[in-house]
């Protein structure tokens, strides 16, 4: 299987490949059938399933890659799938560039080469190792098709079999799918963490890649962990070691931007009552566990000691939370709810929980809604008891 996905794959490059893939640019996905049958009259078959699976994956990596370079690219299913989306990719890759002085890194599981793109873009020369062949060659025709070939050494490789001695740095971004999805215990990912936080002790400095979910219990001695998110949306946890990194640190790196938040060790802060003004602190602050020094620059505190709502009397604004005014808080009763947002002629509610097992589907399809008003609807718990706040975004 393996042989046949990589001389299908090959064939891709070729003239003949390289004018289908061109002309399957902008396809139609719902056209497909009818432009396979057209393209099988003058093309082999097998060629043109490839081509065709690779406008597939093109499409499905602008959402990482961005129009343009997805357009020049290549991609397996788990490729696309595992990649650093650019963005994170071009962050970390001036983090080890700029503000640790990297200039030459292994990276030690390159997949299709999403970080291996954004390294050798921001001037470090790479050596991008994977141990699979169809990937390697892939990461190796996306480095030529980008122009990064002079930076970027693909090699195929065990990454326990590589030298990095002579490199700046390391980089790990383990596979974390099984068999049965993804992985959560760092031990079971390709390769364990164990291992790669022994390679990451090999060179000056290094970051190894983690799921977002990762137990500050399990962040080894001697690493900076660092939580990113993206539009808002949990990206990824990074472990930091070496010179630049703090033993123990923490901080939460919003992009765009980047915005990151360093911890102070702040203690979590009191409970109180809800005020007038409520904040929703970003995902990576919450992973990052620095809710408290959100709320300290917020003069807030919390609605409950469980849950990660901070709240004020006075109006604020943070970088890294999202700020509502707050018009009701009410205990939680669907009927209720029903008849407020009638009588406000609220026709669009957006459903925010925390600590409830309400689903907002369910709820919104209770709710009737119809009217010309927004709402914003929190459910959630104020000092243990299943409550409901009504508000507005801040401007
Ligand atoms: C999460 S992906 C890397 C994605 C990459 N950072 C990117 O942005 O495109 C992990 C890769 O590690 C490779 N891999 C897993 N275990 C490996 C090992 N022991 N030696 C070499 N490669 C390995 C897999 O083949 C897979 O391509």
């Amino acid at each position: 299987m393996g042989r046949v996905d990589l001389d299908a794959f090959s064939r891709l490059l070729t003239d003949e490949g390289q004018a289908l893939l061109a002309s399957l640019h902008d396809y139609d996905p719902g056209q497909e059938l009818a432009v396979a049958t057209r393209l099988r009259r003058s093309h082999d078959a097998g060629l043109v399933t490839a081509a065709l699976a690779q406008a597939r994956l093109r499409q499905r990596a602008v959402a990482k890659f961005g129009a343009e370079d997805a357009a020049r690219m290549y991609f397996t299913p788990n490729g696309v799938e595992q990649a650093t989306r650019a963005s994170v990719a071009a962050y970390r890759a001036g983090r080890f560039a700029d503000g640790l002085g990297v200039r030459s890194l292994a990276d030690l599981c390159c997949g299709i080469g999403g970080d291996a793109i954004a390294l050798a873009r921001a001037g470090v020369r790479v050596l991008a190792v994977d141990r699979d062949p169809l990937t390697c060659a892939v990461a190796e025709a996306n480095a030529r098709a980008l122009g990064l070939d002079s930076l970027i050494e693909v090699r195929r490789a065990e990454v326990a079999d590589v030298d990095v001695t002579g490199y700046d740095a390391v980089f790990v971004d383990p596979a974390r799918r099984g068999g049965k999805g993804r992985v959560f215990d760092p031990e079971a990912y390709s390769p364990p963490l164990s291992w790669a936080v022994g390679a990451a002790r090999l060179t000056r400095c290094a970051a190894l890649k983690v799921a977002p979910g990762i137990p500050h219990e399990a962040v080894p001695e001697g690493a900076e962990a660092e939580w990113v998110s993206d539009g808002g949306d949990v990206k990824e946890a990074v472990l930091w070691f070496g010179s630049g990194a703090t033993d123990g640190a923490v901080r939460a790196t919003l992009l765009p931007g980047p915005r990151s938040l360093a911890g102070r060790g702040l203690p979590d802060p009191e409970p109180g009552p809800v005020g007038r003004y409520l904040y929703e602190p970003d995902g990576a602050v919450i992973r990052a566990h620095l809710v408290a020094e959100v709320a300290e620059e917020l003069g807030g505190r919390l609605i409950d000691p469980t849950i990660a709502y901070v709240t004020a009397d006075e109006p604020g604004s943070s970088p890294f939370a999202t700020g509502y005014e707050i018009t009701d808080v009410l205990p939680f009763h669907v009927k209720k709810l029903r008849a407020l947002l009638r009588e406000r002629e609220v026709g669009v509610v957006t459903v925010k929980k925390r600590g409830s097992a309400v689903e907002p589907e369910e709820l919104r399809k209770k709710l009737k809604l119809s009217g010309p008003q927004a709402c914003t609807v929190f459910l959630t718990r104020v000092a243990g008891a299943p409550s409901m706040l009504l508000g507005h975004p801040l401007r």
